[in-house]
C-alpha cells in the first residue's frame, strides 16, 4: 500500500517515538531521585496496566479509521458528531513537545561535539559548563537547534515510507548495538551488581503518592501517549494488522531500552562512587566526569553513550510533528511540503525562544508568573495538555464509541477476556489514575 508502514516499519517507527529522552535521560534520573527498586516496580505496573491501555487505545482509533486525529474522532465515533473535531487540538502539544525537545536535542549534540575534546574532570568544571551552554552560549545552542530542526524536516519531509520507516530502520539497529556495547561493558565493571542490587532490589520507603505520580507520567510520556503521535502511526497500519501484537511488542521494547539505560548509568554511578539521586543533571554533569577519568576509553564511551541519545531523540521527535502534518494535508489539502513548512517553522521559531528563555540576556523578558517560556512549554504540554488528551481519549472510547466495534476489532486479535479487561480499565480505571495525576499536577490534590 502506497506510503504505509509495513508491520515491522510500524513496531520499528512506533518503539522509535517510544524510546526517546525518556528512556535513557530521565528514566534513570527519577528512578534515581525515588531510590530505586521499588519506584522500577511501581513503574512496570504503570507501564501493563495504565501506559499499554492507553496506547492501545490510541491505536485501535488510528487503525480503525485511517485518517488524521480529528477525522478520526469523528469517523470512530457512535454519533459521527462533527464536534468530534476539536479533540484533534491534542496533536499541537505533539508541536511544542518538539520545539523544546530539539533544544534538548541539541545539547546533546553539543556534548557529542565535547566528547572528542576534554571532558571537564570535577562536577563543580562540569556544573558550569553546562550552565554557560544553556545560560549564556546562545549561537551554539541556536546552531545545534537548527542542525536537529533541520534533520528532522528533512525527515519528515519524505514521508511515512521512505522517511520515518527508514529512518527508523537505520537508527533503531544503530542504537540497539550501541547499548549493547554499553550494557557489556558495564558488565565488566565491579558496579553492575550493585547497579543490578539498586535497580531490583525494592526499598519501599522512598515510595510515596509522588512516586507512584511520577512512575504514571513517566509511563506516559515514555510510551509518547497524549499527542496523537501512536495514533497517528496507526492510521498508517495496514487495516488488518495485529495493533495487539505490535503494541505489546513496542512496551516491552521501550521497557527494556529504559531498563538497559539505567543499568549502564547506575553502574558508571556507581563505579565512580557518585550520587544516583543527581536529578535532570545526571546525564550532563555527573557522567561526564566519570567517562572524563577514565581517558580515551572514557571519550568513546561518552560519544557512543550521546550518540545513542541524539539517535534515540530523533527517531522520538519525527513522530511530534508527523500528527500535525497528516492533520493539514487531509483537513486543508495541504500538499506535505507545504504541511512541514507551517508545523517546522512553528516548532523551530518556538524552540527560539525556549532557548532564550533559559538565558541570562532574555530570561526576563522572557518569563511569565514566575516561569520561562521553556518551563510554560513544558507545563502547558505534559502537566496539562497531555493529561486531558489522555482522559478524552478514555472516556471517548468507554461512553462515546459503540462497544461492539471495540469489540469486533479487538477479538480478531485477542480473546474476550483481554478485551473485556482492556474496557473495564480504559472506561473506569485509567481516567480515575489520569485525573488524580492531572490534579496533582496542577497543585490541587
Ligand atoms: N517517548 C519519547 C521519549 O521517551 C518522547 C516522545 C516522543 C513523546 N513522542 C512523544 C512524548 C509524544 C510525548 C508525546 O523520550
Amino acid at each position: 500500500m502506497k506510503n504505509h508502514f509495513s508491520r515491522v516499519g510500524f513496531i520499528l517507527a512506533a518503539a522509535g517515538s517510544a524510546v526517546g529522552l525518556g528512556n535513557i535521560w530521565k528514566f534513570p534520573y527519577v528512578t534515581g531521585e525515588y531510590g530505586g527498586g521499588a519506584f522500577v516496580l511501581v513503574y512496570l505496573l504503570a507501564i501493563l496496566f495504565i501506559g499499554l491501555t492507553v496506547f492501545l487505545a490510541e491505536a485501535v482509533i488510528g487503525q480503525n479509521a485511517q485518517s488524521d486525529v480529528a477525522t478520526s474522532f469523528i469517523k470512530t465515533s457512535k454519533s459521527k458528531n462533527q464536534n468530534w473535531k476539536f479533540a484533534g487540538f491534542i496533536i499541537f502539544s505533539g508541536l511544542i513537545v518538539l520545539s523544546f525537545y530539539s533544544v534538548v536535542l541539541g545539547w546533546i549534540l553539543n556534548y557529542v561535539f565535547t566528547s572528542f575534546g576534554t571532558l571537564p574532570s570535577d562536577s563543580k568544571a562540569a556544573g558550569s559548563a553546562f550552565e554557560t551552554l544553556i545560560s549564556k552560549d546562545i549561537a551554539s545552542q541556536i546552531i545545534y537547534h537548527t542542525v536537529i530542526a533541520g534533520s528532522v524536516i528533512f525527515i519528515v519531509l519524505k514521508g511515512i515510507k521512505r522517511g520515518i520507516e527508514k529512518i527508523n530502520l537505520i537508527l533503531m539497529p544503530l542504537l540497539g548495538l550501541i547499548l549493547l556495547g554499553l550494557l557489556f561493558y558495564s558488565f565488566t565493571l565491579d558496579s553492575f551488581s550493585t547497579a543490578l542490587n539498586f535497580m531490583f532490589y525494592p526499598d519501599w520507603s522512598k515510595i510515596d503518592s509522588n512516586a507512584l505520580l511520577a512512575a504514571l507520567g513517566q509511563a506516559f510520556f515514555t510510551l509518547s501517549l497524549g499527542v496523537g503521535a501512536i495514533m497517528t502511526y496507526s492510521a498508517s497500519l495496514p487495516k488488518n494488522a495485529n495493533f495487539v501484537k505490535s503494541s505489546i511488542i513496542v512496551a516491552i521494547v521501550d521497557t527494556a531500552i529504559a531498563i538497559t539505560a539505567g543499568l549502564i548509568i547506575f553502574s558508571f554511578l556507581f563505579e565512580a562512587g557518585a550520587q544516583s539521586s543527581a536529578g535532570p543533571g545526571l546525564v550532563f554533569i555527573s557522567l561526564p566526569v566519570i567517562f572524563s577519568g577514565w581517558g580515551v576509553l572514557g571519550q568513546v564511551i561518552s560519544i557512543s553513550f550521546f550518540v545513542a541519545l541524539v539517535f534515540a531523540g530523533i527517531t522520538s521527535a519525527v513522530s511530534m510533528i508527523e500528527p500535525s502534518l497528516k492533520f493539514f494535508i487531509e483537513r486543508f489539502n495541504f500538499t506535505r511540503k507545504k504541511a512541514t513548512i507551517l508545523c517546522g517553522s512553528i516548532f523551530y521559531i518556538l524552540g527560539i525562544i525556549a532557548l532564550l528563555s533559559m538565558t541570562i540576556a532574555f530570561k526576563d523578558s522572557l518569563t511569565f508568573f514566575g516561569k520561562n517560556a521553556f518551563d510554560w512549554m513544558d507545563f502547558m504540554t505534559s502537566s496539562v495538555m497531555m493529561p486531558l488528551a489522555a482522559i478524552l481519549t478514555c472516556v471517548f472510547l468507554g461512553y462515546f464509541v459503540d462497544k461492539e466495534l471495540l469489540r469486533r476489532i479487538f477479538t480478531a486479535h485477542v480473546s474476550l477476556t483481554v478485551f473485556n479487561i482492556w474496557y473495564f480499565l480504559i472506561k473506569f480505571i485509567v481516567p480515575i489514575a489520569i485525573i488524580t495525576l492531572f490534579l496533582n499536577k496542577l497543585g490541587i490534590i
